[in-house]
């Protein structure tokens, strides 16, 4: 909507996990470097982890892109709310196998005769999770199994589960330390740091056409940092927010009065700062918080 006012050529913080919107912070250049590196030396298990919002599917859509590139077989599982016989059957898709997509037998001997097929060639072929801290147990079992195929050369199967960091702890559980042991490399994906959140924004406004934007200044920025907690689907949502109130108050520059606007009809909450209106919680009895520090630690 306000595109053409600001002299951009597309929407600069929509929310959906554009690759070519990526922007390389140091830690996303070193987990995407880590994915390829652990996929291309068939390294078998492979955790991305990250709290909500922080890129993990975005991320994702990078290695799919240069898994197409190099021609890398994969599937990739974004709907992880399934049972094991839905599991194989988005697996035959994905893999275009030619087998009865709904026998778990002839989805496995498809699957056989593909990652040997592809290890003859000195290629691998990938499983890609996401959203993986939503499978089931069993599932999670299935898909031990699956990392299981090998051949002298190394694992035939290379799997990448990526999801919150709940996925962290559902796989310290007892029953999937087999699982667990299996893992060879850990990615996370922390929240920015304040300067990345800047050249963060200012990176998106360039890839959406323009350069040296002056519509958020430093400090707006450092501010829309603090309030995101460096998050970028909130930064996202901020920013989307804050040039549409800016372009409807006819300014070529937001100020902190449109922040607090947008701040307060998105319900933001950052530490130190509770939505208008809201009433000060006060600990339920059961719990021993102070609802005062007693001075000079008396
Ligand atoms: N490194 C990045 N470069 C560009 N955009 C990013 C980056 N990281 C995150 N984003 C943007 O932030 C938003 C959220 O990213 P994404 O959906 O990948 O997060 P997520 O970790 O998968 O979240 P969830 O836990 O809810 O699945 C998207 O709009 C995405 O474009
Ligand atoms: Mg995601």
């Amino acid at each position: 909507m306000y595109n053409a006012y600001f002299g951009l050529s597309a929407n600069p913080f929509s929310l959906s996990p554009d690759p070519a919107f990526f922007y390389r912070s140091e830690q996303h250049e070193e987990a995407l470097a880590n994915l390829i590196y652990g996929v291309q030396s068939r390294k078998g298990f492979i955790v991305l982890s990250g709290e909500v919002g922080t890129g993990k599917t975005t991320m994702l859509e990078c290695l799919r892109d240069f898994l197409d590139a190099q021609h890398i077989e994969f599937a990739f599982i974004f709907n992880s709310r399934i049972t094991s016989d839905q599991f194989f059957e988005m697996i035959a898709y994905d893999l275009n196998l030619n087998c009865q997509r709904t026998s778990k037998t002839e989805v496995l001997f498809a699957l056989n005769s593909l990652v040997v097929q592809q290890s003859d060639q000195g290629r691998t072929t990938v499983l890609i999770v996401d959203e993986a801290h939503n499978l089931e147990w069993e599932v999670l079992e299935e898909i031990r199994l699956l990392g299981n195929m090998e051949n002298r050369r190394g694992k035939l199967i290379q799997v990448i589960l990526a999801g919150q960091p709940e996925l962290d702890r559902k796989l310290d559980a007892p029953n999937l330390r087999q699982l667990k042991q299996r893992i060879v490399l850990r990615c996370g994906l922390e929240p920015f740091s304040a300067s990345d959140t800047a050249d963060y924004i200012n990176n998106r406004m360039e890839k959406a056409g323009l350069t040296n934007q002056t519509v958020l200044s430093a400090e707006l920025m450092a501010e829309i940092h603090a309030r995101s907690q460096g998050i970028p689907r909130v930064i996202n949502a901020i920013c989307d927010n804050l040039l549409l109130t800016c372009f409807a108050m006819e300014g070529k520059v937001a100020t902190v009065e449109m922040l607090d606007e947008v701040s307060r009809d998105m319900r933001l909450e950052w530490p130190g700062h509770r939505p208008r209106g809201e009433r000060v919680r006060f600990p339920e009895p059961h719990q021993e918080t102070p609802l005062y520090t007693r001075r000079g630690g008396e």
